[in-house]
Formats: C-alpha cells, structure tokens, sequence
C-alpha cells in the first residue's frame, strides 16, 4: 500500500517543523510546496531532512515544488501560507494579506485534492477556516483548523510550571475562537485527577488564564519577526497522526457548529473526535453561565471577523 501523501501549503517556519515532525513519525511522504519565489526554500528545507532522515532513521521521503499539480491526491494538506504577525499586530489585523492568499490556495486545492483532510493554521485562524470550506465546498468533517490544541498546550504548559509537577498529568481544554477572547474551561482541568481550582488560588489562576489567551503575543514580543512554530506545528501534526492512524482522539480543534453549545453555522474552537472520517463528532457538554457568557464574547469577536471576509 502507497505511503499517505501529505502535502504542506506554506514551506516557512511552521512548514518547515510540520514536515520534520510529520515525517519523523513516518505518517506518510510530505511534499513542501511554497510560491515560486520561495521554491528554494521548499525544495531546500525537504533535502535537508531527507539528508537527516538517515541519521534519525525514518523512512519518510521528502520534496520541495511550487506546482500544485505535485499535490494531487494528497490525503492531508497542511496550510500556513500567509503572513505572521508583527509586534503590535493583532492577529485580525492578518486578514486582508492572508484572505487573498487564501482564495489562491483554496482554489488550487479544489482542483488538485479535493477529498484532502485539509487542516488550516493560518490566521486569522477561524475566519480563514471559514474561507476555506467557502471556497473548497469541501465538508465539515474534512475541513478544519489548528488552534485549540495549541492554546490548551499553553495553558497545560502555565499549569504544570506553576505546580512543578509532570506535564503528562495535566488534562483540560480550551473552547472558543482563537483570539484574546478564547475561552480555558478551568473548571474541567485537572492535575492526576484533582481540579486544579483546589491546587492554585482563584487570582493566580485567573493570571494563567489571561497569559494562555495572550500567549501567542508573548511569543511574538519575544521573537520579533514572526510568531510561534515549534508548538503550532506539533499541534497540527498531532491531529494529522489522529486522522491518519484513525486514533479518535478527542482534541479541541476548530470545527464547523451546527447548534453545539448553543452556536450554529460558525467555525469555534470545541473537543471533537478525530479518526478516519475526519472530524466524526463534537463533544458537548453543559456549560455554566460564567462559561456561557465568556462562550458568547469569543462568539461575537469570530463573527465580526468572518464577516469581514465577505464570503
Ligand atoms: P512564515 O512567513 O514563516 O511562512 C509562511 C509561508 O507562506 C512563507 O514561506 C510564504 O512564502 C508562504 N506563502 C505566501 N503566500 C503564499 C501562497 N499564495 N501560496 C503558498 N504559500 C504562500 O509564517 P509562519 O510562521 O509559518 O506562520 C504561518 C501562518 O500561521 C501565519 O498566518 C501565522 O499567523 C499563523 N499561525 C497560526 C497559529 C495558530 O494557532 N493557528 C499559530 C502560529 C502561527
Ligand atoms: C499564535 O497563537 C500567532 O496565532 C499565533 O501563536
């Protein structure tokens, strides 16, 4: 049987730790596709880790194109065309550049691999999701984003410095659009099984939620010329690997809602089950009012957002 094909839209900094993460964990060959001027960089950066995979013994191979045709039939695709953001820069302020990429992206993945489970990164996340499946007509459970996961890593991360205890211990989620008003469920994070609002004060926590919600910009003060990489990129490889080895995994990532917590028509941060059909089923559970209300902030922010796009 022919190894999966994934495909990898945007050969940059999160392209590049896509393709070495993905192929070290051998699901599949991965093509590294970027706009002709950055062609080089593509094929470049797929040499090189074929270079490596002889050294950390993986059979994964590895290339570089700026011809969509090279896509054709691939099982995943992975997209991080666009711009990051800059100091100062809200990711909203991305849309304009990023939506054009987009509508070019998009319309060259309907044609090449239209059945593709097609995973979003770029930003603004939930909007360009939206685009997406606009412009694809690909379906709710094949097109989907990457922000959920990523914003929970932050926030297990917060939670596991602040205790001094094993990262493997902490569980929780994070639900809403990925902006400032995304939404941590402290309520439901547990540390080995105890809720973590019995092991870290109420203010404190409250702390490690609002770095969680600015945590992309932390990262973007720090670094200056881009955004975060190394953690998106693991992100999204980790929903590949569920689609891929039909783990159903349940992960937060960003899905169609069709009246889930209360939200319809709108692409929102919630637990899904990841396996082979792709996204196979949203996990709801009650929220409480506080949840609710917060729920509804993030809401209206993606909502303004999305209908910016004009789509
Ligand atoms: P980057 O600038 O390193 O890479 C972007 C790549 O897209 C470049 O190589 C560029 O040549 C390519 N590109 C530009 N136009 C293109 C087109 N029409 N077709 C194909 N490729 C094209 O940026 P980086 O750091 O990899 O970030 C990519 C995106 O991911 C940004 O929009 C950023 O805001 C977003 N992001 C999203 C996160 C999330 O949680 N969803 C987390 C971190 C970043
Ligand atoms: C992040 O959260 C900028 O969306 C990007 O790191």
């Amino acid at each position: 049987m022919a190894r999966p094909k994934i495909g990898l839209v945007g050969a940059g900094q999160i392209g590049g730790n896509l393709a070495l993460l993905a192929a070290q964990k051998e699901l599949g060959d991965v093509i590294l596709f970027d706009i002709p001027q950055a062609e080089g960089m593509a094929k470049g950066k797929a040499l090189d880790m074929q270079q490596l995979s002889t050294v950390e013994r993986f059979d994964s191979r590895l290339s570089g194109t700026s011809n969509y045709d090279d896509l054709a039939g691939a099982d995943v695709i992975i997209i991080t065309a666009g711009i990051p953001r800059k100091p100062g820069m809200s990711r909203e302020d991305l849309l304009g550049t990023n939506l054009k990429i987009m509508t070019d992206v998009a319309t060259n993945l309907k044609r090449v691999c239209p059945d593709a489970f097609m995973i979003n990164i770029a930003n603004p996340l939930d909007a360009m999701v939206y685009a997406l499946k606009q412009i694809t007509g690909g379906t709710k459970q094949k097109i989907v984003g990457m922000s959920g996961i990523l914003d929970t890593a932050r926030f297990k991360s917060f939670i596991s410095m602040e205790l001094g205890v094993s990262m493997k211990d902490v569980t929780g989620f994070v639900l809403g659009g990925h902006g400032d008003d995304m939404v941590p469920i402290t309520r439901l994070t547990t540390v080995g099984g105890v809720p973590v609002t019995e092991l870290i004060p109420p203010a404190r926590l409250e702390e490690i939620v609002t770095r969680t919600r600015k945590g992309g910009a932390e990262l973007v003060g720090l670094y200056k010329t881009g955004s975060a990489y190394f953690a998106p990129a693991a992100a999204a490889v980790e929903m590949a690997e569920a689609y891929l080895r039909d783990q159903k995994r349940v992960l937060p990532c960003c899905v169609w809602l069709e009246g889930e917590f209360g939200i319809n028509d709108l692409y929102f941060g919630a637990p899904v089950v990841v396996g082979a059909d792709g996204i196979e089923k949203v996990v709801t559970f009650e929220l409480t009012d506080d949840e609710k209300a917060a729920v509804a902030k993030s809401e209206a922010s993606v909502r303004k957002t999305v209908a910016e796009t004009k789509l």
